[in-house]
């Protein structure tokens, strides 16, 4: 038999995704996104996003058939993210799921985001390298996990206590005048700055901190230091180095996420280091990792930025192998669950 062509739908935030996989190989990954809908808010508003992905998914639908050159009927199976994500976003995408499922009488997976995240790996760099300590990095979520395989065994090592690490992009972005979404224009910005200009705090790395929370992040203080420092600056009637005060602060963010990946590989004795989320497209994190990576021996994986962020491809890539390592698909009445846990990769 050839290798199973799976469809992937994903509608966690703000992202319809329609991603079209056979095995390993990527034939299509159609994405729109609302991320103009929301500027003007600074950050996602979730019923503006369920109201996008209803216009989107159709349209996402037709273009990733199109684009692989095959028929919804061809697909051998249908993977969904049922969870975590905005609740209303993801009804969207289990609707549409489900229904395709009945109409077509094919298989389907309700899948955990996080997992789809680690799995689109595969469709770039080939099959996962097991186990890894997978680190994802957007705007909803900072965690770093064990992989010891994508289909069944993802156990959380730590996550973030407060704001996301993309979250903390886009509030510092904000607070120094650089729009939204805020890591890009971040990472732009620090390229002229001094990443040593200002020693700004990093969080969860003292050491009674890291006797509870050695996995753990928090950005929530950082991202209160930055918007005290420039209201100190403003107050004493000082220009605000904006470049400088960028890349100080992308340092903090990148040097604390890059030091924990790096310690949990070393502690559970994995050579392997799996990198997604939107921040993965940071340039300094993807410099910085290479090269404190190389020096104790861990071979990292990124995907393209454009696999990194939200898409339909992720979640057929994981379908895909889900098909391929013989798991069951799930019974059709699975909710859309918001808070679904890390360890559940299938519902
Ligand atoms: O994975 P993603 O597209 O969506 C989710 O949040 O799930 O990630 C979006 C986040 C935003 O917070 C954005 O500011 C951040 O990823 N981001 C970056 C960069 N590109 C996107 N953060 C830092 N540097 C970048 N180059
Ligand atoms: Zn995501």
């Amino acid at each position: 038999m050839s290798e199973p062509l799976v469809l992937g739908i994903e509608t966690s935030c703000d992202e319809t995704g329609v991603g079209i996989v056979r095995g390993h190989t990527l034939l299509a990954d159609a994405v729109a996104t609302s991320v103009d809908e929301h500027a003007r808010f600074g950050g996602v508003i979730p019923e503006v996003a369920a109201r996008a992905h209803l216009e989107a998914m159709v349209p996402a639908l037709r273009r990733a058939c199109d684009e692989a050159g095959i028929a919804l009927h061809d697909v051998d199976a249908i993977a969904v993210t049922s969870g975590p994500g905005l609740v209303g976003a993801l009804l969207v995408g289990v609707a549409a799921a489900k229904a395709l499922s009945l109409a077509l009488d094919k298989p389907l997976y309700g899948v955990n985001h996080l997992a789809a995240h680690v799995a689109v790996d595969r469709l770039e760099h080939g099959p996962l390298p097991q186990p890894a300590i997978a680190m994802l990095v957007s705007g909803g979520h900072s965690s770093l996990l064990r992989v010891d395989d994508v289909a069944y065994a993802v156990t959380q090592l730590g996550q973030t206590l407060d704001d996301a690490a993309g979250e903390a992009f886009d509030k510092v972005a904000r607070i120094l005048g650089l729009g939204f979404p805020g890591g890009p224009a971040i990472d732009l910005a620090a390229r002229a700055g001094d990443p040593a200009a200002i020693a700004f705090p990093r969080g969860l790395t003292a050491a009674h901190d890291l006797e509870t929370h050695r996995f753990d992040y928090s950005f929530s203080g950082l991202k209160t230091a930055v918007a005290r420092w420039v209201e100190h600056a403003e107050r004493d009637g000082r220009s605000i180095p904006v470049a400088d005060v960028a890349a100080s602060f992308q340092e903090a963010v990148v040097d604390v996420l890059t030091r924990k990946a790096l310690d949990a590989c070393t502690r559970e004795g994995i050579e392997h280091l799996i990198i997604g989320g939107g921040v993965a497209a940071n340039s300094r994190l993807r410099a910085l990792v290479t090269e404190r990576a190389a020096r104790v021996g861990v071979t990292v994986r990124i995907p393209a930025p454009r696999l990194c962020t939200d898409n339909g491809a992720m979640v057929a890539s994981l379908g895909a192998h889900l098909v391929a390592s013989g798991i069951a698909p799930s019974e059709l009445a699975f909710p859309a669950d918001s808070s679904m846990p890390i360890d559940v990769v299938r519902v």
